[in-house]
């Protein structure tokens, strides 16, 4: 039995991990607290430990996994930006991660979000439950014809370009590393960052957070935008810097924005603060801004990617990470 402390656990990551083929050969320990330097103590005894995106594997945190013997950290998810990853290495910890789990989740959630935030379903609903039936201030526009910025197209985002292709839209892409045929087959156009920041009508961001993407969009970038511009975020929300984001709000620059992720969500995302006084100001602004639509980090949350991450993080800690290592330290 290869113990397993599993931080920062809800019920479907318990009920999904649980009844997994081959989770009978792991002893797993639900912690509902998230990992830090502070918490990793817990895991004493565990051979490997289990962690979700507002996990903080910092320096301090995988030293003292490491002096536990913890050998391996398990990230149920893709991106890995809350992992020290060149400290791991030198603790001689071995990271795994779910590469892809399910990009049609994540690109079907930003298609619901742009569409819900455009026709303003979402305050219709609200209307029509109090009996309004009024149409007053839910004008939104066709996507048919529109030009839409992807930034990034790995897995995630060709998927949506393709959806916004269904809908029949003009799109243009930027990343540093182009897949052309794939563009040339969906009449699909890349450019540069600041061509396409100033002839998009919607952008879409599907890139990873690192120390170079940090707050791409500020209020620089924003300022290339196209006034009216809708902004659709369900990568990492420090790619906005939202500061910058609150001012074009108010400004009046901005047209839409529809959140699945937000800079400072650790703390606030995924928990239920109902009846609580939000202590983040910039949060409090955001949500009451008619123009913008926040979920909590919900666009992985499909039936289909909650299997496939409980299948490859159960396989990785039963070999240990030795299936298919994601080597600490190696630059993806
Ligand atoms: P991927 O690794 O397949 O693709 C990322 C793409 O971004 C690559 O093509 C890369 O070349 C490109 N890129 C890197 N730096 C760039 C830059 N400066 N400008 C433009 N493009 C750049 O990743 P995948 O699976 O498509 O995921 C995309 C993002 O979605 C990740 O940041 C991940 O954290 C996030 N995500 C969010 C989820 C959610 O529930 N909201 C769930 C899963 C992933």
């Amino acid at each position: 039995m290869i113990e397993t402390a599993v931080y920062d656990t809800k019920p479907y990551d318990r009920e999904y991990l649980a009844r997994t083929a081959g989770a009978e050969r792991i002893s797993w320990r639900f912690h509902d607290l998230r990992l830090n330097a502070e918490t990793a103590h817990d895991a004493s005894g565990a051979q490997a430990v289990c962690v979700f995106v507002n996990d903080q594997a910092d320096r301090a945190c995988l030293k003292e996994l490491s002096a536990l013997d913890v050998k391996l950290i398990a990230l149920r998810c893709a991106g890995h930006n809350n992992v020290d990853l060149v400290a791991a290495r030198e603790f001689s910890l071995v990271v795994v991660r779910v590469p892809a789990y399910s990009p049609h989740a994540v690109a079907e959630h930003t298609f619901g979000l742009l569409l819900t935030l455009n026709r303003k379903i979402h305050r219709a609903y609200n209307r029509v439950r109090e009996l309004n039936f009024s149409l007053s201030g839910l004008v939104g526009f066709d996507i048919r014809g529109k030009t839409v910025g992807i930034i990034g197209t790995g897995k995630i985002g060709r998927i949506a370009a393709q959806i916004f292709r269904g809908f029949e839209a003009n799109v243009i892409a930027h990343d540093p590393f182009p897949e052309s045929d794939w563009a040339k087959a969906h009449g699909i156009h890349y450019t540069d960052l600041d061509t396409l920041l100033a002839a998009s009508d919607i952008l879409s961001l599907h890139l990873p957070l690192s120390p170079d993407t940090l707050h791409l969009l500020n209020a620089q970038t924003i300022a290339r935008t196209k006034p009216g511009v809708f902004i659709v975020n369900t990568s990492r929300g420090k790619l906005i810097d939202i500061t910058a984001l609150i001012a074009a709000l108010k400004s009046g620059h901005i047209g839409g924005v529809a959140l699945d992720v937000y800079e400072e969500e650790e703390g606030i995302f995924f928990q239920d603060l109902s009846g609580q006084v939000l202590l983040d100001d910039e949060l409090s602004h955001l949500l009451v801004f008619p123009n913008v639509l926040i979920t909590a980090h919900q666009a992985f949350l499909t039936q289909e990617a909650l299997s496939e991450i409980a299948r490859v993080t159960t396989e990785d800690i039963i070999t240990l990470g030795t299936r298919e290592p994601f080597l600490a330290g190696t630059t993806l």
